[in-house]
């Protein structure tokens, strides 16, 4: 029952179940990865087997492919789905341009692919993501194992000619090991405190020899669901010339309680 969640975690709840009703039958959906988005892939199953809804799903992480496959999605590879109508994904920060940062679950390079593979993507997030400046959250950054402190260093080094206010990086453990990522890398969690140009350093950052791609997701957003705890739903659509807002009410009563952090 949503009284056993805490507010930010029925405020994901809400912005995942406004978002779910984007889905429409026939669609082709790429499926994000996080707590966010796990709320997303329980409500889509539930509309798969309750209502019959009739959808094609790529997962941006072996975790989501798990789930969904539980929850009876049709889990598909991005190279059998080939091209997607509309990824959902959640994100660590954004900003009131859209550009995100992700990768706080490591699964950044798949959520790339995956969303640029993608007529439209919708954000999904609580308030407390959105920030005037991105940076506070470190950024993420995937990186090969062969010569991944060689890497570290180049990296620092040209963080010294960027707009940011810190350099240090610092290699993503999971216990006393690295911390993998799907595609079998790492990951540096830059410490940069605010970004004051994202698209320049995420084009800067791609170009050191062993980044494979860091977690700016910049012109790549369309839409922002917000959720508050108590149901609300904010989306804000940048496809449109001027940004438009709408509202919704997600009834709180009928989350059950699956929750788990993915
Ligand atoms: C995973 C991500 C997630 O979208 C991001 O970390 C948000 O997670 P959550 O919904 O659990 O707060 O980028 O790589």
């Amino acid at each position: 029952m949503t009284d056993q969640l805490t507010p930010i975690d029925r405020a994901k709840y809400a912005a995942a179940h406004c978002a779910a009703d984007f889905v429409q039958d026939g669609m082709r959906v790429g499926l994000g990865t996080g707590s966010t988005a796990a709320w997303l892939v329980r409500r889509l199953g539930q509309r798969v087997r309750e209502d019959g809804l009739r959808i094609i799903a790529v997962p941006t992480s072996t975790r989501t492919a798990q789930l969904g496959r539980e929850v009876g999605i049709n889990i598909v590879s991005l190279d059998e789905a080939r091209w997607l109508d509309l990824t959902i994904d959640g994100a660590d920060e954004f900003d009131s341009e859209l550009t995100l940062i992700k990768g706080g679950g490591g699964a950044l390079l798949q959520e790339k692919i995956v969303a640029t593979a993608s007529d439209q993507m919708v954000v999904i997030t609580d308030a407390a993501k959105e920030v005037k400046t991105l940076g506070a959250f470190p950024l993420p950054v995937e990186v090969v194992p062969f010569g991944w402190q060689a890497t570290k260093v180049l990296v620092e080094e040209i963080l010294a000619s960027m707009d940011v206010m810190g350099r240090q990086s610092s290699l993503r453990m999971n216990g006393d090991q690295p911390f993998v990522t799907d595609e079998g890398n790492y990951i540096l969690d830059l410490a940069l405190g605010r970004i004051g140009n994202p698209r320049q350093l995420s084009l800067v950052l791609n170009q050191v020899p062993g980044v494979v791609e860091n977690g700016l997701f910049v012109d790549i957003a369309d839409q922002v669901v917000i959720g508050h705890a108590d149901g609300r739903c904010e989306m804000r659509d940048l496809t449109t010339g001027s940004p438009e807002t709408s509202f919704a009410q997600v009834n709180l009563r009928e989350a059950t309680n699956i929750f788990s952090d993915l």
